[in-house]
């Protein structure tokens, strides 16, 4: 039987240092009001400078907005559509960080549909088209310049939400490598470590089965198209991590490059249990996304390690790194320890009685734990979380019943 393949992406990309300066000509195409949101930092800085030079070049109309936060309430969301509204932007951009880029896409769609956010979350609330969107990504990356999903903080819920829609996927992407030079080793780690994961998640979680069991979906599982993207990713991440952080030109462009196409690749196929978990690991103790999810990545790895082999093993070839599963286990270890990561949930607070509710808060995002190509359940995800309380990888067990052989 041939393979399924499925594959979602902007209408545009262009990359390359030097690309934002041409951002004012792509965006000429789609209209003359231009709504810019950022955060406060990246407006005064050279993203911000940069962008706004490359906009009014082109003759455009440009406001920005420099009111998203990190992580996105949901307040600094409804407050800055209602800023948008009074101004009738024709498109809007989102230049920086995920937080940035998924406020523009949350603005876009306010603008278009009228009603609560509340009444979009989930996988089929958007009603249709949202006004054109480029985002300019700043950090490498969550890869929101591409993915159809922006996520937010709700007050109301224990845990993050996400609005996802083929619509929300920006019209067109323009990534510059050089907008990432100088961000803080904290930016560049969470940032990346969540990149690399976004490509081992893709590559192995549940495949697609047939054309028509995704062609509805929004998250699809790894396929024949997302398959070339997430192990370009994992490759080009393991090589260029490291001179990332040392603030090397060529390590920021390969990072860059890496989390762009992590984006595409797990913007189709989904990510699984790693991000189920970080979600009520980031609610309790208020840690990045990106570094819980780096954090709870190699544990992660062991638990699948008996449904995936053949995949771990092809991702230690990518990193260039073995070629056994533990091998990628290892050489993910060893990238977020240099990359200045903790190695255990006890480093950042994490009390033991705090896993059983954890596991179980993680096991309910079906979105998520459903593509986990090993199957899941709390007492798993108890034992996942409990081996990553004290950083001890052997504590997993690796064995399977028969019934998931
Ligand atoms: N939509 C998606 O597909 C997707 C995927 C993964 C994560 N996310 C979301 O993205 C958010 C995290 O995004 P993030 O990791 O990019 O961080 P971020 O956008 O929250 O930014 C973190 C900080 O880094 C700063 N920063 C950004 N670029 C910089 C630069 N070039 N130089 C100096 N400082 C810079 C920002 O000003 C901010 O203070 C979370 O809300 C997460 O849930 C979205
Ligand atoms: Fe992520």
């Amino acid at each position: 039987m041939s393979e399924t393949g499925l594959l979602r992406a902007p209408r545009e990309i262009l990359f390359g240092a030097g690309a934002v300066d041409a951002l004012g000509r792509v965006v000429a195409r789609l209209g003359q009001r231009v709504l810019v949101c950022t955060d406060d930092y990246l407006a005064g800085a050279a993203p911000g400078r940069r962008t706004l030079a490359a906009l009014r070049t082109a003759g455009l109309d440009v406001h920005m907005l420099t009111t998203a936060f990190p992580e996105l309430p949901k307040a600094n969301v409804e407050e800055t559509i209602a800023l948008a509204r009074a101004y009738r932007p024709d498109v809007v951009v989102g230049l920086g960080g995920g937080s940035c880029i998924d406020l523009a896409k949350l603005v876009a769609l306010g603008l278009s549909h009228p009603g609560p956010l509340d009444a979009f979350y989930g996988e089929k609330g958007v009603p249709g088209p949202v006004l054109p969107l480029v985002a300019v990504p700043t950090t490498a990356g969550t890869g929101s310049e591409v993915t159809p999903v922006a996520v937010l903080g709700d007050p109301e819920r224990e845990l993050k939400v996400g609005i996802s829609s083929r619509e929300l996927i920006p019209w067109a992407a323009v990534c510059d490598p050089v907008l990432t030079h100088g961000a803080p080793p904290h930016v560049t780690a969470y940032a990346g470590i969540d990149a690399l994961a976004h490509a081992i998640e893709a590559y192995c979680t549940t495949r697609a089965q047939s054309v028509d069991a995704v062609a509805d979906r929004i998250f699809t599982g790894a396929n024949a198209l997302t398959d070339g993207f997430a192990l370009q990713a994992v490759e080009l991440l393991a090589g260029g991590l490291r001179g990332a952080l040392a603030d090397e030109p060529a390590g920021r462009a390969a990072t860059m490059q890496g989390s762009l196409a992590a984006g595409l690749a797990f913007g189709t196929a989904g990510t699984a249990a790693a991000h189920a978990l970080q979600y009520p690991l980031g609610a309790r103790t208020k840690t990045p996304h990106g570094l819980g999810v780096g954090l709870l990545l190699p544990f992660v790895m062991r638990f699948i390690m008996p449904a995936s082999e053949t995949r771990l093993a092809a991702v230690a070839t990518a990193m260039g790194a073995g070629d056994t599963p533990a091998d990628a286990i290892d050489a993910v270890r060893t990238l977020a320890h240099d990359l200045g990561l903790p190695s255990s949930l006890e480093a950042i607070g994490v009390q033991p009685e705090e896993i059983a509710p954890m596991a179980r808060q993680a096991v309910g995002i079906d979105r998520l734990i459903r593509n986990s190509p090993r199957p899941l359940d709390a007492g798993d995800a108890e034992a996942i979380l409990a081996a990553a309380l004290h950083g001890d990888l052997e504590r997993l067990d690796l064995t399977t019943p028969e019934t998931q052989r």
